[in-house]
């Protein structure tokens, strides 16, 4: 490819051309030369110039129309007008139609290289501005796609220390093996059946493995009872959800994740722990993962009882509906509770986010 500047030149006179063309070979430009304007459009295709000079009056196609013609073709081309009149109208109509500059015959040789040189100058520098402002469009593409990778990425690591820590703790007992997991699967179907959108499940979906995390702190022999709490044990064991929030602060989570967390013991009633709030006192999500734990620790074996069917725990639920939980809730788990299966909460529970999708 030939790297010095190409210029275009359109004149009906051919002593104009010779004489343009010999100024400008000198200088090291490459030319091509026209005497018939209706052969623009072919050069601009085949080798775009870094600049035109056009005369402006010429029979058939005017300078002015060529002038449009390069600027649609690309308007960073400057074009020079030649005129050989004091012609002000035809001068203002270039202008108007984007001319870079005039040269009035009979013009000096240094007077045409002088303005092809900025011309071209100028032409250069807009295509160096043009490619910086390209690349870095690119940059930042590829910057904000590489950030949110990372960020995927740091959101799954998190994900998986924290289901492991409530892995731990649920595997210390038994009775609560997998409760945190089924919880999750189980407010997570819900949530999507409410129609949340995909951030706000992402959020329940955190809370939901949470909820019981404050249990670490309560001592292991009441943790662990195999028969019903005394007064001030049940007392203190009603501190796991502010013990969770606790916990789980200098983390620095989503608020709404450290409300289900404080929340999820409070019932719509007021009956519920450790505030006693009622109900849009308490948030959707924590409602939502209330239903779910409760209906988890129905379905479940205990040391002093064995776990109610799901067709049963669902009843109770929904006799319990308008007291102590949020009916929309216990209507959405009411739609999906027949589709309810171990393996498919097992999937939901370990790959939520296929499932949230
Ligand atoms: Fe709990």
């Amino acid at each position: 490819m030939n790297s010095q500047p190409h210029i275009l030149v359109i004149d009906d006179e051919p002593d104009i051309l010779d004489v343009i063309r010999e100024a400008l070979e000198i200088d090291t430009y490459q030319v091509t030369t026209i005497t018939d304007p209706f052969q623009v459009e072919s050069v601009l295709r085949d080798a775009p110039p870094d600049a035109v000079i056009t005369d402006i009056h010429m029979p058939k196609r005017d300078g002015v129309e060529i002038i449009g013609i390069v600027k649609q073709f690309d308007p960073h081309i400057p074009v020079i007008v030649i005129t050989g009149h004091a012609d002000v109208t035809n001068l203002m109509a270039s202008f108007r139609q984007g001319a870079y500059d005039y040269l009035k015959k009979p013009f000096q040789l240094d007077e045409l290289l002088i303005t092809v040189n900025q011309a071209v100058d100028k032409h250069s520098l807009e295509k160096q501005v043009e490619r910086y402002y390209n690349e870095l469009e690119d940059m930042v593409v590829q910057k904000t796609q590489e950030l949110s990778k990372a960020n995927l990425r740091l959101e799954s690591n998190l994900l998986g220390a924290i289901r492991a820590m409530v892995n731990a703790l649920d595997a210390s007992d038994q009775y609560t093996r997998g409760h945190s997991e089924r919880v999750t699967a189980l407010a997570v179907m819900i949530g999507k059946q409410m129609k949340l959108d995909l951030g706000t499940l992402k959020v329940l979906r955190l809370g939901a493995i949470l909820h019981d995390i404050g249990k670490i702190g309560i001592p292991h022999d009441i943790l662990h009872k195999p028969n019903s709490l005394s007064d001030d044990e049940y007392e203190e064991m009603k501190q796991h959800p502010l013990l969770g929030e606790r916990i789980m602060i200098p983390i620095g989570l989503d608020d709404r994740v450290l409300e289900i967390v404080r929340q999820h013991h409070e019932r719509i009633d007021g009956t519920g722990y450790p505030f006693g709030i009622k109900e849009d006192q308490i948030t959707l999500l924590a409602r939502i993962v209330a239903v779910a734990d409760t209906f988890d620790a129905m379905t479940s074996d205990r040391p002093y009882r064995k776990g109610l069917s799901r067709e049963e725990a669902m009843r109770e639920i929904l006799e319990y509906r308008d007291h102590l939980f949020d009916p929309n809730v216990t209507n959405a788990l009411f739609e999906i509770y027949p589709n309810l299966d171990d393996d498919v909460l097992q999937i939901i529970a370990i790959h939520p986010e296929e499932f949230i999708k």
